[in-house]
């Protein structure tokens, strides 16, 4: 029995030894593949100069297509895969055969991405990440290849977050998919503080801004808004700037009038004049005249005294297949 015990417990100790060093080695790989992954997609092509990239799809393959930015790489496929899934290839493939030097010249697209479709298509996983998604829904845009929309739509839904969104709110917004405009929608006004801190000056990110503030429902009280806007873009100015209060209030322009200041308590309009500030002096004392007694002054014509309604938005995907 003893003998067996021991024997049992060596067993053990060399199972969990393997099947730890296992778990690394997996662990390592998976590293290794991202490093590959992300050194291929950073910025230039892949190996460029080279003339050596030639890849064949099919037994008989009469399509070229020539990527003269990728050192001249070439893919050769089957036309018949492509019309079967998309109906600008049906229309635009030449129906000469690819024997006959006919090739068709792709320059918006890179070798690896589209090499990465066309695996697809020949029935193999479109692995998407971070830094391929743009370029193939672009290809999916494109080619109105729908399936390849639906798989990088899916992909966005859980990698977006608002955190990261205004970093890609201007990409994504460029294709101009319903669903994903309001899926990012949906994250500035459920979150719409977080989403705040992570914007810059920039012209997308004001979009961004503009839609928080239209919004007429937040989960935030409008002080706490105000806040956030005024933080966001005192940390974003020049150096030089002398009144900081003058340049953020330019800075924001007309998306100032939807901040709906009226429906702020005294103490917080008074907050809302300390330095730098977002409000003129006749501004505030006319808020504050509203919010004590109700008199209706020149600056209550351009802001909005109606309270936003508390809404506990949550965000909504739909579910994806
Ligand atoms: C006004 O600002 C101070 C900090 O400057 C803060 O402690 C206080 O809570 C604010 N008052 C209101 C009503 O939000």
């Amino acid at each position: 029995i003893i003998q067996n015990a021991e024997l049992a417990n060596s067993f053990w100790i060399s199972y969990f030894t393997l099947s730890a060093s296992l778990f690394i080695l997996a662990f390592q790989l998976k590293k290794t593949c991202k490093k590959m992954q992300s050194s291929v997609t950073v910025g230039e092509p892949p190996k460029k100069g080279s003339n050596n990239d030639r890849v064949k799809y099919g037994e008989n393959p009469d399509v070229k297509f020539f990527f003269p930015n990728n050192g001249g790489a070439l893919l050769l496929a089957e036309k018949v895969k492509f019309a079967r899934i998309s109906e600008i290839f049906r229309k635009q493939l030449p129906t000469s055969n690819a024997e006959n030097g006919e090739r068709v010249v792709i320059t918006d697209i890179s070798f690896e991405i589209f090499n990465n479709v066309v695996k697809f298509i020949y029935g193999e996983e479109l692995t998407i990440y971070e830094e391929n998604y743009l370029e193939i829904l672009y290809i999916g845009k494109k080619y109105f290849l729908y399936e390849i929309i639906h798989k990088v739509i899916k992909f966005i839904y859980t990698f977006i977050n608002a955190d990261n969104m205004a970093d890609h709110f201007e990409f994504i917004d460029k294709f101009d998919i319903s669903s994903l405009n309001d899926f990012m929608k949906g994250i500035c006004i459920s979150s719409p503080l977080v989403v705040i801190r992570k914007l810059t000056k920039s012209i997308p990110h004001k979009r961004i801004l503009q839609i928080i503030l239209e919004s007429p429902c937040l989960p935030c009280s409008e002080y706490e808004l105000y806040q956030a806007i005024v933080d966001t873009y005192f940390r974003n100015v020049d150096k030089e700037v002398f009144d900081i209060s003058k340049y953020i209030r330019d800075e924001l322009g007309k998306l100032i009038f939807l901040i709906r200041f009226p429906t702020m308590t005294n103490k917080e309009i008074i907050n809302c004049t300390k330095y730098p500030s977002l409000l003129t002096k006749e501004q505030s004392m006319d808020f504050l005249l509203w919010i004590e007694d109700k008199i209706f002054t020149d600056s209550l014509q351009y802001f909005s005294s109606v309270p936003r309604l508390k809404c506990n938005c949550q965000v909504n995907k739909p579910i994806p297949k």
